[in-house]
């Protein structure tokens, strides 16, 4: 039985949703609880990665929404139209909807809101910011006690990745794009990414929860990295700056003659520099970060992988399972939503801490005499600790100090090792012993 849901889609996010519904061991249990009834594909016939039970696939979205045994609908499709049509639909039939879109949640967000909260359903989107960042839910619910002034992120994976190349290696904007496209990183149309179009809705999403009212998408001001010389990419970090695509949303003074009352935001899509010591200039890469300032909280940042497979489909299930769990309490008659209640749901152990495996950093105070070195590369490589680099730093008189890194090893083989160099004459002290990562 379970709780049945319909996949709109199954690409990339499609097929990691499925894997993770269809592998449960190991996860929440509410992820047992969660049956694949439908998934809508374009073309049944195509490989995929994961296997679906036959007579699941149907090339009909609106089979999947109108399907009585679905009750959470998935839109994977992307795009406005027709993933805003299904997901009104699936509103209108009583079922919660997930989706990934952050086009239609940007342009359409109050409608389908609006039509939500007609029928008394959810619709969660966690997945159409930050990929596999939970962002969304934390806006709604972990600070919502602050009143927040600022959000600010590099949201868009693809042209963080095409900047950090240009930035590494000097090279030129058009050369990097080819090279992600070839890799797969960017789309063979890479004009919503590299034009700031992406990171607009992004941003219009994130400022709409922020600051409590949906804003006008198109009217944001956008401008992409197409035009971005790699001169200039070169000079900035010359001058202590990282050229990111930033993506920003912050609440100004509101105009005491406004009669609305309404709140002036400025939210803006530029490429920006940013001083390196910020926490978001060392953001590399196609990870994404979201900066919020707020007050009391201060400043609290949100990384981690923005796109792929894998991080979306982590944030579609977390949705998933947060209607999961309340659908438990509505309809099962649970007295608790399983997982905000967050009751323990197996066994756990502190392992023995020799099982640990770790690198290593140890300072040794030596004797300045022959074979020191050669001694503590025995004591260690006797009992199959690797070293990774050993120096000695400083002689004064006849006593030296040693650094020792060590590859990854068991604690129990490292203590072997220490307890051999402690009892070692040349040895005359351990001075430091650190943990590496
Ligand atoms: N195209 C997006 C990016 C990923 O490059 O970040 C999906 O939002």
């Amino acid at each position: 039985m379970g709780i049945g849901i319909g996949l709109l889609g199954l690409g990339t996010v499609g097929g990691g949703v499925a894997e993770i519904i269809q592998e449960a061991s190991g996860r929440h249990p509410l992820v047992q609880a969660l049956s694949l009834k439908r998934v809508a594909v374009r073309d049944p016939s195509r490989p995929r990665s994961v296997a679906v039970p036959a007579g699941v696939l149907t090339t009909s979205p609106e089979q999947v929404v109108d399907d009585p045994g679905v009750e959470i609908v998935v839109e994977l499709i992307g795009g406005l139209e027709p993933a805003r049509t299904l997901i009104l639909r699936a509103i209108a039939a009583g079922k919660s909807v997930v989706t990934a879109n952050k086009a239609v949640i940007a342009r359409h967000g109050e409608e389908i809101a609006a039509a939500a909260a007609e029928a008394g359903v959810y619709v969660l989107i966690e997945a159409a910011v930050g990929g596999g960042i939970p962002i969304i839910e934390p806006l709604k619910q972990s600070l919502g006690g602050n009143r927040i002034r600022r959000v600010s992120g590099i949201i868009n994976g693809t042209t963080n990745y095409i900047l950090t190349r240009m930035a590494g290696e000097g090279a030129g904007y058009a050369e990097v794009l080819a090279q992600a496209q070839e890799l797969g990183y960017a789309e063979a149309d890479p004009a919503a990414d590299v034009d700031g179009h992406d990171a607009a809705d992004k941003i219009a999403i994130l400022a709409g929860l922020a600051f409590g009212g949906p804003v006008d998408r198109l009217a944001i001001p956008t401008e992409g990295i197409s035009r971005l010389d790699g001169r200039d990419v070169g000079y900035a970090r010359r001058l202590g700056y990282a050229v990111k695509l930033l993506a920003t949303a912050q609440a100004l003074e509101e105009a005491e003659d406004d009669p609305q009352g309404a709140r002036p935001l400025d939210i803006q899509v530029h490429p920006t520099l940013v001083p390196l010591d910020h926490p978001l200039a060392g953001v590399n890469g196609v990870n994404n970060a979201i900066l919020v300032e707020g007050d009391p909280i201060g400043q609290v940042m949100f990384y981690g992988p923005g796109a792929g497979a894998g991080p979306t489909a982590s944030a579609v299930v977390a949705d998933i399972l947060n209607i999961a769990g309340i659908r438990q309490v509505q309809s099962e008659g649970r007295s608790l939503d399983p997982l905000l209640a967050a009751g323990s749901w197996r066994r756990c152990v502190l392992a023995d801490p020799s099982r640990s495996r770790h690198r290593n950093y140890v300072r040794l105070k030596t004797r300045d005499e022959p074979g020191v070195i050669g001694t503590i590369g025995r004591c260690f490589g006797d009992r199959g600790v690797s070293i990774q680099s050993i120096v000695q730093l400083e002689a004064q008189g006849a006593a030296a100090e040693i650094v020792v890194i060590t590859h990854e090893v068991s604690e129990a083989r490292f203590q072997e090792a220490m307890a051999a160099i402690r009892s070692h004459g040349a040895i005359d002290a351990v001075a430091a012993c650190l943990r590496t990562l």
